[in-house]
């Protein structure tokens, strides 16, 4: 597969610079300026915010994907951004969300989702290489 068209997905959590000042109205609006970004970059996510802090799931090619990490991760909003995951992927999840912003319960069920079809999708290609 082509390096630069490789499908990549990133992760992080981060806390917010202005906790009390942060509403969901915000972070909402954050999602509806970085859609149209997004849809150009070919960038699809989710977005939540829960006690003053983030969490930011992106999928895409990675050259691009890199790049919006590397603004996100300047951001003033935020600080102590911590990578949760940073690496390929074969599947996009969230096509159908340039930048979704869901509530934290939400944002977990998705994530806890995935966990279980990467975990069946395993188990699948070790009791395939037995038989
Ligand atoms: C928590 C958080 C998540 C963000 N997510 C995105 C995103 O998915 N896409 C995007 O274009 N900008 C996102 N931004 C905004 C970028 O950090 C940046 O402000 C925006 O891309 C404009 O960058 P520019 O001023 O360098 O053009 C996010 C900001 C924060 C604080």
């Amino acid at each position: 597969m082509g390096c630069r068209l490789q499908l990549w997905k990133l992760s992080y959590v981060s806390i917010a610079t202005a906790p009390g000042a942060m509403l969901e109205a915000d972070v909402r609006t954050i999602c509806a300026l970085a859609q149209p970004h997004n849809l150009r970059a070919n960038i699809t996510g989710i977005l939540t915010y829960q006690k003053g802090r983030f969490a930011q799931l992106l999928e895409g090619p990675k050259t691009e994907l890199q790049a919006l990490m590397a603004r996100i991760a300047v951001d003033s909003r935020h600080h102590s951004v911590k990578l949760i995951v940073d690496g390929p992927t074969h599947i996009r999840r969230y096509a159908d969300w340039s930048m979704a912003y869901l509530d934290p319960k939400e944002f977990m069920r998705n994530q806890i989702d995935d966990l279980l079809e990467q975990t069946a999708i395993v188990a699948e290609a070790v009791s395939s290489s037995l038989h």
